[in-house]
């Protein structure tokens, strides 16, 4: 996508609550280093939901795209993603949080990229 990481970071204030940008620290999220390009679910430490493992196990990989449709609506985002991949959802994802500006979460997934190396 063409999201503004500048900006993205400004944006990123309203998942700093739950997330942080430091390696390997956790707080009621995954640290969000390096999400961008990870398998969904692998955040080192963190224990997930049964439904962020089951996308995990089907082959959720975070980019561009399953971000954008993630972050609108986490809960809706993982089930579609596991039924239309062979897998039974189960449960609901910790992550109650939606994103509904797509400028924001274009922004905001720019943002991400920069953590990653
Ligand atoms: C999970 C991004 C805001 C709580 C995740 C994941 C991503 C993400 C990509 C999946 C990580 C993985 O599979 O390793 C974001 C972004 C946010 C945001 C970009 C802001 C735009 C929040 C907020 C909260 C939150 C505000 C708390 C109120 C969580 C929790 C999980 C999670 C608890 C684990 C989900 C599970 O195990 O089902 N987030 N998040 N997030 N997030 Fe967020």
């Amino acid at each position: 996508a063409d999201g503004d990481a500048a900006k993205g970071e400004k944006v990123f204030k309203k998942c700093a609550a739950c997330h942080s940008v430091e390696p390997g620290v956790n707080k009621v999220g995954p640290s969000l280093h390096g999400v961008f390009g990870r398998h969904a679910g692998t955040g080192e430490g963190y224990s997930y939901s049964k439904l962020n493992g089951e996308a995990s196990e089907v082959g959720l990989v975070w980019n561009d795209e399953t971000l954008m449709d993630y972050l609108v609506d986490p809960q809706k985002f993982l089930e579609t993603y596991v039924s239309s991949n062979g897998g039974t959802p189960d449960g609901r994802t910790k992550m109650t949080f939606k994103l509904k500006k797509e400028k924001e979460r274009a922004d905001v997934i720019a943002y991400l990229k920069t953590l990653s190396d």
